[in-house]
């Protein structure tokens, strides 16, 4: 089975590709480099460099026959996309219709998109399951609620097959360290917490510690990117076994606040990580945790890798290598 992973040289599109790959499928990543790296390209792979805002050549390359599609391209700053709406919605949404047109004029007829917890705005009640309301609150989750709802139709009407995947706090590297690209700025908090831990930043800040949880700071559910990316392939099987779309909601069904993940990494790392409470973040409801019952029951998803200790040292296992800590 040959699969098409567009943004398959990102963070979470490369850890997709490597267990597609581990599954024995035959791989190509697509990608433009403007925020991944070769870094996280396997040799076992063919790469395309390729641009969603390129119809022509998306088409083209989508032509070779594909039996799958992962679509991972987007910008995916929450607060930017407040800031810059119509790079959101020129990336996000009609990006992914170019994706979506080429795949239907190549006869590509299964797609497994990238979606977010981000659309479904403040819970009104947790943990969240598919059935909750879909509100978001920041422009990125409205450009991945009006993809979801695009593959809708493009399913009913031309059959296209979908998977939506709603990532919650997406986090931890390869086990087996076979991926070591590094996210350049980032913004989330274990990438920031390692930068801390391995110097390149002197401190960092906890925004907000007046939220109504156990020690005043957000909590997340943070959930092992390899976890996410098996659900990509037994999403894909499912498609193609079942002939029925999807959406599911991917989380640990765990809640960890951000102090409880700093204290954690210091003791991992056994480095200082000062950390400062500031204001909080505009936009950053107290809580969010996710049901995955219906990921279980549909895909026989089963987190192996999302507790907090392996999230932590796979991610500071790279940060330790890329910026030499002894
Ligand atoms: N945080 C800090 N200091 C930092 C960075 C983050 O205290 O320097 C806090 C945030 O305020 C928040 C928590 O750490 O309470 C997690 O923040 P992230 O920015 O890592 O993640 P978010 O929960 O804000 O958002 C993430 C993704 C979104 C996605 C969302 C869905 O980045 O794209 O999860 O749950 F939509």
């Amino acid at each position: 089975m040959r699969i098409l992973v567009i943004g398959g040289a990102g963070y979470i599109g490369s850890h997709v590709a490597r267990e597609f790959l581990d599954r024995g499928y035959n791989v190509t990543v697509l990608d433009n480099l403007s925020s991944g790296t070769r870094r996280n390209l396997f040799e076992e792979a063919a790469f395309q460099y390729g641009d969603i805002m390129q119809p022509l050549q998306l088409r083209e390359i989508m032509a070779d026959g594909y039996d799958g599609c992962v679509h991972l391209a987007a910008l995916k700053a929450a607060g930017e996309s407040m800031i810059k709406p119509e790079a959101y919605a020129r990336m996000n949404i009609a990006g992914t219709i170019n994706i979506l047109n080429a795949a239907l004029s190549a006869g590509i007829p299964n797609m497994i998109f990238s979606s977010s917890a981000a659309i479904f705005g403040s819970p009104r009640y947790l943990p969240i399951d598919e059935e909750h309301s879909k509100n978001p609150e920041n422009f990125y989750g409205f450009t991945k609620l009006e993809i979801e709802r695009m593959m809708e139709w493009y399913d009913r009407l031309k059959g296209l097959k979908y998977a939506s995947i709603r990532y919650f706090n997406a986090a931890g590297y390869d086990v087996q360290g076979r991926i070591q690209g590094l996210e350049m700025k980032p913004e989330n908090l274990l990438p920031i917490v390692m930068e801390t831990a391995a110097g390149v930043r002197e401190g960092m800040k906890v925004f907000g510690d007046d939220y109504p949880t156990r020690d005043g700071t957000c909590i997340r559910d943070y959930v092992h990117v390899s976890d996410l990316a098996a659900a990509h392939v037994t999403a894909f099987e499912y498609l193609v076994e079942k002939k029925e779309s999807l959406a599911v909601n991917l989380g640990s069904e765990t809640g960890v606040t951000v102090q409880e993940m700093i204290q954690r990494a210091r003791e991992i790392t056994r480095q200082n990580i000062p950390a400062v409470v500031s204001g909080r973040r505009p936009g950053d409801p107290a809580e969010l945790v996710a049901s995955s019952k219906k990921a279980r029951k549909l895909l026989e998803w089963q987190p192996r890798y999302s507790d907090l200790d392996t999230l932590i040292d796979s991610t500071w296992q790279v940060y330790r290598s890329n910026f030499s800590v002894t």
